[in-house]
Parts: structure tokens; C-alpha cells; sequence
């Protein structure tokens, strides 16, 4: 078959360039060559916010945001959150295939075995306020990992790359409890190994008093299909932040508190916090038409609404609707479900919202699951970032084993002034306060 190219005249000279077309993309690299004269830069392309920028070629998670597809690895999200588990689909997620049964015996052994944090971890957090919000506590002891593992720093090392991974994602949910039980001021529970991953997690969120922490199975499967639905979502706010520090040779602690720290924003991660925030705002079912009319008139945005990639239904919002019954049944009905669900119904019929292509995206319902499961809003980052962490992982080992990366380093448009004449400060007049 003929390789796609494309013809660029530049009208200024008259002259005419053919650029190769691959997988839909010019390469930007190409457009330096379109001079104006000797003394020109080069074309380049102005792309705030990456909005039609690929930084990357990726074999991890592929998105159809027009048709409201989600695959991992090439696998539906569907299928994967109906018959796996979270650890099983992050070893889908960092070596690219399913793995077989002594694969993930082996696999969760390790995990499971990495759980524990060194003691003055546990130290260095107590040392934060009483009323820290977790996300800043969790970004903060992901970081100082780094200072406990400096082998990490290795990263052109296989062996030594899958031994922090083991230890990033086998320690996630051990930081998370911690900052959970720092603001109740309860004691730290440490790791149970007879436990599965969820399980263990809800071990060391809950445990009181009794010997041994059981698990209600029917959360501790909600909490795993939820980690399923968050593990990675190609390149988003935080893995363009876990590549783009990592890019930089970063060790992957460093790393990953950047992306945890991109996460926490409400724009990404934050999101879910700010629905529930929201559905409070609200109030009652009946103030929903009186909020999306001060919504359409400007005010705001109605959170756990739109997205940059997905102009249909999010995949992943369905089946956290469908995981929110199956909680609900255990925990009762979150009266928030109801302004929410008429938020969604009147949502999708106006046109403001029909005409933008916004609809619910996974921080919609997420929220409201992780309240009725016992979660404070601050919490709902935090879990979004264990599970996240497989996918930031994944994408960091992408980006190292990539020959074609470099220093992540974009160009800009110079918009200030010119060179100016410098004026010696005594002779700078009156000031002028800004
Ligand atoms: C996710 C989000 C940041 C994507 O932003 P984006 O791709 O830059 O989209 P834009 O901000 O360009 O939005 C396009 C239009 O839809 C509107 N819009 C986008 N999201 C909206 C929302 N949640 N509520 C109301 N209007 C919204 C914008 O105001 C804009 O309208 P305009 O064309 O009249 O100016 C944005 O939809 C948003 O802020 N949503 C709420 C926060 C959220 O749920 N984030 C979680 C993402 S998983």
C-alpha cells in the first residue's frame, strides 16, 4: 500500500514540502525543515495543554472517546473488571500480557511482600498535622521512599526497575491506610499477608480491636473492580507527569509522587471530592434544575462532567454505576445517589450539555460509592492513586525502554519583550504597585 503523505505550501516562498503520514500523525521534527530564510528557526507547532499533541507511541491502554471505548492492553474494560483482579490486571498493564496461574501466584507473593513500610516511615508521617488532607501526606511519603530505596536511581536496570515496582504498588495501600487512620488518630495496622490485596487495604483502613480483620467480601470485590476501572487511562494529567519527570531519569518514587501530585488537582483526581462537594451544594433532588441553570449560565462547572477524551457515556461510569448497587445493598441506599441520578437524567437532555458532549465520566459515582463505604472526600484521591500507580508504572517502563525518548523539554512562543535598555535602580521614578 502507498505511505500516506502530506503536501505543505508555504505561501510565504512558494515552496512545497511532502511529509510522511504515520498512524495519523506528522512528525514535528519534520516542520523545521519550512524556513522563511537561513536565518528562520523553523515551523513549529503551538499546542497549549497538548490538546492534538501524541508525546508518545504506547501499546498500554487504548481510548475511543467518541464511541466510549476503554481497552487495556487490548482487552474491554468490561471484561476485565467482570472476571479479574486488580493485580492481575496491573501485571496485564506493566508486561503487557495476562499472566498465567503460577505467574500471578508468584506475582501477588511478591506484591504481598512488599506491603510493609520501614519503621521511620511510619514516623515521618506521625510527624504530620492532626487534620494533614492525605493527598498531601501520601505525595510526601511516596517521595521520601526514595530516600530509603537510593538503589532506585538505577533505572536502567531490569532487575532493579521490577524490584520498586513490586515495592511501589505492594506499599500504596499501606501509605493510603496510614494517612486514612493519621486523621482519625488510630493507631497504624500493619500489612496481613493471608489477605488479598483489597482485603489487606481494608485490613488496614478498619481493623480495631480484634485478632483478625475480616473482610466483607462483596466490598473488598467493589473496592477491586473500582481499582480495575482507575489503573490507567493512557495519557492523562498524572502519567504525563510520571513521564515527563521520569524522562528526566528521576527515580521512580520521585516519579510517582509528581504524578500523585498531578492527580490531586480537581480538575483530575480531585474530581470526585468536588462532586460530593457538589451534591451537597445541591442539597435536595428538587434544587437540581435551579444548579444546572446557574451551571448553563456560567457559573461553574457541573463536576464529574465531560472529558478531553470522551464525547460519549465513560465506559468505566456505567460499571462503577453498577458497583454502586451491588455496595449499596450492603451499606444501605447514599441519599446522594438521588440528586445525582437526577443531575445525570436532566443533564443528558439539555441541550447545553447534549451540544458539548458532556456526559458523566468515573468521578460521577465514584464518589458516592467511597462515602457510603465510610470515606471522608479527602480519601477519594488517595484511592484513586493506588491503583493508578500500576498504570503510572507501566507507562514509566514504556517511556525508559523507549529508544525514541529523550529529556521531556517543550518548545515555546516568546511573547515578552525585547531586549531592553536596563535602567540602574535610583534612576527608576515612582512605584508602581503590582
Ligand atoms: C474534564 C475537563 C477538564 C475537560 O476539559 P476540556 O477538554 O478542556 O473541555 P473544555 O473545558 O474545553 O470544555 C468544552 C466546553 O464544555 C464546557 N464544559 C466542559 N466541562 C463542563 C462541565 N463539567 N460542566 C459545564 N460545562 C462544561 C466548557 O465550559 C466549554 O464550553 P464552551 O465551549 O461554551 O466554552 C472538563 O470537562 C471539566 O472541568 N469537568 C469537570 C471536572 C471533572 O469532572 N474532571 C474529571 C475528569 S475525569
Amino acid at each position: 500500500m502507498k505511505e500516506r503523505t502530506i503536501k505543505i505550501v508555504d505561501d510565504a516562498n512558494g515552496l512545497s514540502y511532502t511529509l510522511p503520514v504515520e498512524n495519523g500523525t506528522i512528525r514535528a521534527m519534520d516542520l523545521r525543515q519550512i524556513k522563511t530564510g537561513p536565518d528562520d528557526f523553523g515551523l513549529m507547532t503551538y499546542d497549549p495543554a497538548f490538546t492534538n499533541t501524541a508525546s508518545c507511541r504506547s501499546a498500554i491502554t487504548y481510548i475511543d472517546g467518541e464511541r466510549g471505548i476503554l481497552q487495556y492492553r487490548g482487552y474491554p474494560i468490561e471484561t476485565l473488571a467482570e472476571h479479574c483482579t486488580f493485580l492481575e490486571v496491573a501485571y496485564l498493564l506493566i508486561f503487557g500480557e495476562l499472566p498465567t496461574q503460577s505467574e500471578l501466584n508468584t506475582w501477588v507473593f511478591d506484591i504481598t511482600h512488599h506491603t510493609m513500610l520501614h519503621e521511620t516511615v511510619k514516623k515521618f508521617m506521625e510527624g504530620f498535622r492532626y487534620n494533614a488532607h492525605p493527598m498531601g501526606m501520601l505525595v510526601s511519603t511516596i517521595a521520601a521512599l526514595s530516600t530509603i530505596y537510593p538503589e532506585s536511581k538505577n533505572i536502567f536496570d531490569a532487575a532493579t526497575r521490577k524490584h520498586q515496582l513490586l515495592r511501589l504498588i505492594g506499599k500504596m495501600p499501606t501509605i493510603a491506610a496510614y494517612t486514612y487512620r493519621h486523621q482519625l488518630g488510630l493507631p497504624y495496622v500493619y500489612p496481613d499477608n493471608d489477605l488479598s490485596y483489597t482485603e489487606n487495604f481494608m485490613n488496614m483502613l478498619w481493623k480495631m480491636v480484634e485478632p483478625k480483620y475480616q473482610a466483607n467480601s462483596v466490598m473488598a470485590r467493589a473496592l477491586d473492580i473500582l481499582f480495575i476501572l482507575h489503573a490507567d487511562h493512557e495519557q492523562n494529567c498524572s502519567t504525563n507527569t510520571m513521564r515527563c519527570v521520569g524522562s528526566a531519569q528521576t527515580d521512580p518514587f520521585l516519579s510517582t509522587a509528581a504524578a500523585a501530585a498531578a492527580l490531586a488537582g480537581p480538575l483530575h483526581g480531585g474530581a470526585n471530592e468536588a462532586v460530593l462537594t457538589m451534591l451537597d451544594e445541591i442539597g435536595s433532588k428538587d434544587k437540581v434544575p435551579a444548579y444546572v441553570k446557574k451551571i448553563k449560565e456560567g457559573h461553574g462547572k457541573l463536576m464529574g462532567f465531560g472529558h478531553r477524551v470522551y464525547k460519549n457515556y465513560d465506559p468505566r461510569a456505567k460499571i462503577i454505576k453498577w458497583t454502586a448497587e451491588q455496595v449499596f445493598e450492603i451499606t444501605g441506599r447514599n441519599a446522594k445517589l438521588d440528586i445525582a441520578l437526577e443531575l445525570e437524567r436532566i443533564a443528558l437532555q439539555d441541550e447545553y450539555f447534549i451540544q458539548r458532549k458532556l456526559y458523566p465520566n468515573v468521578d460521577f459515582y465514584s464518589g458516592i460509592i467511597y462515602q457510603a463505604m465510610g470515606f471522608k472526600p479527602e480519601m477519594f484521591t488517595v484511592l484513586f492513586a493506588i491503583p493508578r500507580t500500576a498504570g503510572w508504572l507501566a507507562q514509566w517502563q514504556e517511556m525508559i525502554t523507549d529508544p525514541e525518548q529523550k529529556i521531556s523539554r517543550p518548545r515555546q512562543v516568546y511573547v515578552g519583550e525585547n531586549m531592553r535598555q536596563f535602567v540602574p535602580l535610583a534612576e527608576r521614578g515612582t512605584a508602581v504597585r503590582r
